[in-house]
């Protein structure tokens, strides 16, 4: 594979964020404080103490019909999970979010849409375990939660996928589905999402834009082709369950050309019972007038040789990106030279890529004149990377503030893998090639190959338009 550093229009890839100003209402992935609200630890209850929190932080997904599988919206159904509630909120497996702040790792700024958990909510949810989940007064209870509307605010358009897909046996699938807005001109748009149409089966989704006609030769004409690798088009957007629509601030646009389409790859989870059907849609907003950025995503990574791929451990001659079967705790390290830029780009999104191999993944720079900024940073780092969760983080800073990248600054990745059947996400992945045991692992597009990327969403100015 080669290795790609895209800035413009190369491998262009758009990552599915929120904005934190709308990213309101009652439901999903709202706020850290949690309506814990300085409750003192002793006396804990649920409809006092813990119903609010499950209602900020989890009945989003925990709900009838969601992606978390099973409800946590009553005392009846929470109150038996209580000690496990305590064990995944402390471990910050829940809410998901991967972007961890850790020794190595300190963004400058936090991410539009976090939903991690403050300590004080995480420790008032332990203090209703330890106190063995008392009820309360339901007198104390918040009004009744009431899912947030899953949809993109003032969509311009709707577009359906052009079939519905079938999901059953107990293989993940991935699909990819032309999605046609016929435009008449470039146009520029500030929102695009993807509503799930069930989300039983919907476990993520690439949105990818490319031309129709590449599309439709890689679809033979049709509607949709099966796809795992990514197909050859620019990334705009990414959606995992929970993942706000994505929203972008005032003066930036992503551009869609009149002859562009989307393309929507579906990663499908099976549910093992039946046979469920999916039709998601795709919503888009568009602007009146160009914008004063454009927003595209670069892709910085999977570098095969030297001078980019560091060397690492297993190397037998030069470096050489080679994950041994049995092999854990695994780094392979790669750095890019950011080529000539006639200006600082602003850095609005920021994300990790691997398959399932990978367990953990940092991205940082090192710039050569960093000016006001400094000189080292970590965009992110996702240490317990999970697939099935990947998305981009938006910084929520006003675009005078964003972190830059410019002429002959270093960029580096840290990817790191476990590819020995202690790594659950692997195992789970063999198992669906009929595979019992590890392969040596190199880079590639397909399941068991692996990848070590980094997303930047960067604000490309539009001068002179
Ligand atoms: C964005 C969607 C989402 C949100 C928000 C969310 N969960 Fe989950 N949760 C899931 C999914 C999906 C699973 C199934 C396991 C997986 O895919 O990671 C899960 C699994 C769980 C489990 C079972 C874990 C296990 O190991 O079997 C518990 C307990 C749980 N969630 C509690 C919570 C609590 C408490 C909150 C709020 C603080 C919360 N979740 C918020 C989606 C979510």
């Amino acid at each position: 594979m080669r290795s790609i550093v895209g800035f413009g229009s190369i491998a262009v890839l758009v990552v599915a964020c929120g904005d934190s100003a709308g990213s309101g209402g009652s439901g999903g992935s709202g706020g850290s404080e949690g309506g814990a609200g300085g409750a003192s630890t002793s006396g804990v209850s649920f409809h006092k103490d813990v119903e609010p929190i499950l209602q900020a932080s989890c009945l989003g997904c925990h709900y009838e019909g969601r992606i978390g599988g099973f409800s946590l919206e009553t005392y009846e159904q929470a109150a038996p999970l209580a000690s496990m509630i305590a064990a995944v909120t402390a471990s910050g497996q829940m809410p998901p979010w991967h972007a961890k702040t850790t020794d190595e790792c300190q963004p400058r700024y936090e991410y539009r849409d976090n939903p991690s958990l403050s300590a004080e909510t995480i420790a008032t949810l332990q203090a209703w375990a330890d106190a063995e989940a008392p009820r309360g007064n339901p007198a104390d209870a918040p009004p009744a939660f009431k899912p947030a509307e899953l949809g993109l605010p003032n969509a311009d358009l709707d577009i359906e996928a052009p079939v519905a897909t079938t999901v059953e046996g107990d293989s993940d699938q991935f699909v990819c589905l032309i999605h046609d807005p016929k435009l008449d001109q470039k146009r520029y748009l500030d929102g695009m999402n993807i509503v799930p149409g069930n989300e039983k089966v919907a476990h993520h989704a690439l949105m990818f834009r490319l031309t129709r006609a590449d599309a439709l030769e890689l679809s033979g004409g049709g509607d949709s082709f099966p796809c795992f690798g990514a197909p050859p088009g620019d990334l705009v957007q990414a959606w995992a369950p929970g993942a706000q629509p994505l929203q972008l601030p005032q003066n930036v646009g992503l551009a869609m050309d009149a002859d562009d389409v989307i393309v929507v790859q579906m990663h499908y989870h099976p549910t093992g019972v039946g046979p469920e059907q999916d039709r998601s849609t795709i919503q888009m907003r568009f602007m009146d007038s160009t914008p004063a950025y454009t927003f595209e995503m670069a892709l910085v990574g999977n570098a095969t040789n030297a001078p980019e791929l560091l060397a690492g451990p297993n190397d037998a001659g030069g470096p050489e990106f080679k994950v041994p079967a049995g092999a854990t705790n695994h780094t392979e390290a790669m750095e890019f030279t950011v080529p000539d830029l006639p200006i600082r780009i602003p850095i609005l999104v920021v994300g990790t890529h691997m398959h399932y191999v990978g367990v953990g993944a940092r991205f940082s720079i090192e710039r050569k004149a960093p000016g006001d900024e400094p000189k080292d940073e970590c965009f992110v780092e996702t240490p317990r990377w999970d697939f099935n969760w990947q998305r981009g983080y938006m910084y929520d800073a006003a675009i005078k503030d964003l972190p830059t990248l410019g002429s002959g600054d270093t960029l580096r990745m840290d990817c790191n893998y476990d590819n020995s059947m202690s790594n659950p996400l692997l195992a789970k992945a063999l198992a669906s090639e009929g595979m019992s045991a590890p392969q040596e692992v190199r880079l590639g597009e397909e399941t068991l190959d692996e990848m070590c990327l980094g997303v930047l969403g960067i604000l490309v100015p539009n001068v002179g338009n």
